[in-house]
């Protein structure tokens, strides 16, 4: 057990040195990188993307639980003010994570100590939404998905509200239409937000995001017998949040395709994950996607287009010395 975690920790450091040496001109496009750049810290942090995978693998290690944490962690960053680690703020005032949606967020930590490794070699110069970014598709490969180049540069912003985070992320509650409103505003397509939701292949959601399947007037018509009777054991009245439930039911740690061939076969966990079979803008992309080599592309080109959504650049914020706090 333990020496095949080390070889799958080894294959996986692999897969992140082939993905760093790859030629950064043949990749750097001028006008769609938002300013961003692969091998930007080339010079100034030569090891950045070791340092921090290295710094993943051993969380992971500690707790696995933070792979799912630190992929959450992402979108919930991006969403709100952009990718600007507004989310890893703690305060002044009352700041993202205080935002009922995000109660549930974890994977602190993990971000806290690759950013202290970094700044052990690199003092002052990578900034913590980069870091944020590097570790979450660290965190995809070390649960078994294929990794991609991630352009960097992003600079860290000042401000955190709570107040802005409900009208950007959207709850479980809700169904396609709305919840690609959401995507489009942010620039991503329909077949970007079905790829991104396969993010949904690993982690757990509390019992109070699909109370409204269980807990309604009456139980989803749509749940089969079988998985409604399970979800309504474990979470036998409204409102729990002490118990949680794996978003994929059938390989809950593996970054795979089972996300979208739960949802053909009605068992995908919440409305927001099994409504994207409803709909024909979004229905043949969940298909598209239970071909793990198009999954896999799909979802490290999403991943990309989402890491740019209104990214600091340039002068613009800071390069954060501690996470948690601006400067
Ligand atoms: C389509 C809109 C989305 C909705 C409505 C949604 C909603 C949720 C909810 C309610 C949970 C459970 C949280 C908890 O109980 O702690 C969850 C978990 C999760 N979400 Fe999403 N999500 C969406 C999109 C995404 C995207 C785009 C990503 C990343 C690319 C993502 C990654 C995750 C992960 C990895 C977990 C598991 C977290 C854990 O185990 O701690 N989600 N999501
Ligand atoms: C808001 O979140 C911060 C950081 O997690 C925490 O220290 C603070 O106690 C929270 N404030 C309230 C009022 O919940």
């Amino acid at each position: 057990m333990a020496v095949s975690r080390l070889m799958g920790s080894l294959l996986a450091m692999l897969a992140v040195l082939s993905l760093l040496s790859s030629p950064v001109s043949a990749t750097r496009s001028l006008g769609g990188n938002c300013g961003l750049e692969n091998g930007f810290y080339h010079h100034s942090c030569p090891n950045v993307e070791s340092i921090i995978f290295q710094s993943m693998i051993a969380s992971f290690n500690k707790d696995n639980t933070v792979a799912p944490g630190v992929l959450r962690l992402a979108y919930h960053d991006c969403f709100v003010r952009g990718c600007d680690a507004s989310v890893l703020l703690d305060g002044p005032g009352l700041v993202e994570k205080n935002s009922t949606i995000n109660v549930g967020l974890h994977g602190f930590e993990a971000i806290d100590a690759a950013k202290e490794a970094v700044e052990e070699a690199c003092p002052g110069v990578v900034s913590c939404s980069d870091v944020l970014q590097f570790a979450v598709r660290d965190t995809v490969i070390l649960t078994g998905g294929q990794g991609w180049t991630v352009p960097a540069g992003r600079r860290d912003g000042k401000v955190s509200k709570e107040s802005e985070v409900a009208a950007n992320l959207m709850t479980s509650d809700k169904n396609v239409p709305v919840l690609l409103e959401a995507f489009q505003k942010k620039g991503l397509s329909a077949s970007q937000m079905v790829a991104l939701a396969g993010a949904h292949t690993i982690g757990q959601a509390a019992c109070i995001n699909f109370d409204d399947r269980l807990h309604g007037k009456s139980v989803d018509p749509t749940l089969p017998a079988h998985f409604a009777a399970d979800l309504k054991k474990k979470c036998p009245i409204a409102g729990i949040t002490s118990t949680s439930v794996n978003l994929d039911l059938v390989s809950p740690k593996k970054f795979d395709t089972q996300y979208f061939k739960n949802i053909i076969n009605k068992l995908g966990l919440l409305t927001s994950d099994q409504s994207m079979l409803d709909d024909s803008r979004t229905s043949g992309h969940v298909d598209v996607n239970t071909d793990a080599s198009k999954f896999n592309s799909n979802f490290a080109s999403a991943m990309v287009a989402m890491s740019k959504i209104d990214v600091l650049t340039g002068n613009q914020g800071e390069i954060r010395r501690q996470c948690r706090f601006a400067n």
